[in-house]
C-alpha cells in the first residue's frame, strides 16, 4: 500500500478533516479544490499538495489524474467527497439545478473513478470511497434532486464494488447523518418554495430545523480513514448525528415507516 490519499472537495467540511486526518497519520495527500489559494489560510504541512479541480471540468480531471500519477504514483484511496445541494419542492426546481446537483455529486465522481481506476487495476489494489448520505437510502422532502444524486452514488458503488472486487480495489460508501458544515448554508435556495404563501412552506421551516446543526466533520474524517485501513470488504459505514434513522427504515415495514417519516417531515 503506497501512502497517498487523493481528496475532492478540500476547501471545507468533511474533504478538510478528511485531508488533515490522513496527513495528521502521515500520509502524502493530493487536496483538491475548485479555488486553490483557499488552501493558504489552512497552514497544512508540507505531506499536503494541493491541486485545483472542479470536477465537473472532465478534462481537468483527467489532466490532474495525469498529473498526480506522474508525479506521486497511483493513489491508494481516491476520495470523492465534493458535493453541493439545492433546496426546493420538485415543482419549483428548474432542471438545470437538479442537472447541477447530479453534474457534481454523481458524474463528478463518476469522472474521478474512470480517471484513476485503469491504474489501480493494473496496480492490483487501492480503495474508492464515495460521500453517499443517509438521504442516500432514505428520501427527505424538499431536497429530492439532492437525494436522487445520493441514491444513484449508492446504486453506483454496489456495482462497482462487484467489478472491481476481483481486482484487488475496494469500494467504500460515507453515509452520514446530519454533520455540520457548509452544505447547507451553501446550497441554492429557490425562492417560491419559501415565499410567503407557498403550498411546501411548512415543510420548508421543518426541513430547515431538521438539516441544521450535526455531528462534526471530524467524526466523519475519522470513520472514513478507519474504513480505508480496515481489511473488511465491507461495502457501507453509517455515521453521524440522525444516521440511526436508517435503522428504523429497515426494521419498519415500510407503509409504517413512510407515515412517521411524513409526519416528522412535518407533512
Ligand atoms: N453535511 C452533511 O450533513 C452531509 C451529510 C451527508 C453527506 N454529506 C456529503 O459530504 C460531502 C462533503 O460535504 P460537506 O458536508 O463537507 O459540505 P461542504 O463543507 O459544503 O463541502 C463541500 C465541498 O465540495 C466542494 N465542491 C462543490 N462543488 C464542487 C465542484 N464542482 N468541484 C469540486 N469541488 C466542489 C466545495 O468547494 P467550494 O468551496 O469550491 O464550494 C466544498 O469543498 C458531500 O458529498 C455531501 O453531499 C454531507
Amino acid at each position: 500500500m503506497n501512502k497517498l490519499a487523493f481528496i475532492t472537495g478540500t476547501s471545507s467540511g468533511i474533504g478538510k478533516a478528511t485531508v488533515e486526518r490522513f496527513s495528521r497519520e502521515g500520509w502524502k495527500v493530493i487536496a483538491t479544490m475548485r479555488r486553490a489559494e483557499r488552501a493558504k489560510e489552512f497552514g497544512w504541512p508540507d505531506n499536503v499538495v494541493v491541486k485545483e479541480l472542479d470536477v465537473t471540468d472532465h478534462d481537468g480531471v483527467s489532466r490532474v489524474a495525469r498529473e498526480v500519477i506522474e508525479e506521486h504514483g497511483v493513489p491508494y484511496a481516491v476520495i470523492n467527497n465534493a458535493g453541493c445541494s439545492v433546496m426546493g419542492s420538485v415543482e419549483d426546481t428548474p432542471l438545470e439545478d437538479a442537472k447541477r446537483v447530479f453534474e457534481v455529486n454523481y458524474f463528478g465522481t463518476v469522472s474521478v473513478i474512470r480517471a484513476f481506476l485503469p491504474h489501480m487495476r493494473e496496480k492490483g489494489e487501492g480503495v474508492i470511497v464515495n460521500l453517499s448520505s443517509v438521504v442516500g437510502k432514505s428520501s427527505m422532502p424538499l431536497i429530492a434532486h439532492y437525494c436522487a444524486t445520493k441514491y444513484a452514488i449508492e446504486g453506483l458503488s454496489e456495482a462497482l464494488w462487484h467489478e472491481v472486487k476481483k481486482f484487488g480495489i475496494r469500494v467504500i460508501v460515507i453515509e452520514p447523518g446530519t454533520i455540520k458544515t457548509r452544505l447547507i448554508n451553501n446550497a441554492k435556495v429557490i425562492p417560491s418554495t419559501l415565499s410567503e404563501g407557498s403550498p411546501y412552506g411548512k415543510m420548508a421551516k421543518r426541513v430547515a430545523e431538521l438539516v441544521s446543526g450535526g455531528s462534526p466533520p471530524e467524526e466523519v474524517a475519522d470513520v472514513i480513514w478507519k474504513a480505508v485501513n480496515s481489511k473488511a470488504e465491507r461495502l457501507r459505514y453509517i455515521v453521524g448525528e440522525k444516521s440511526s434513522y436508517l435503522l428504523l427504515r429497515r426494521l419498519l415495514p415500510e407503509s409504517i415507516f413512510l407515515t412517521l417519516a411524513h409526519e416528522y417531515f412535518g407533512g
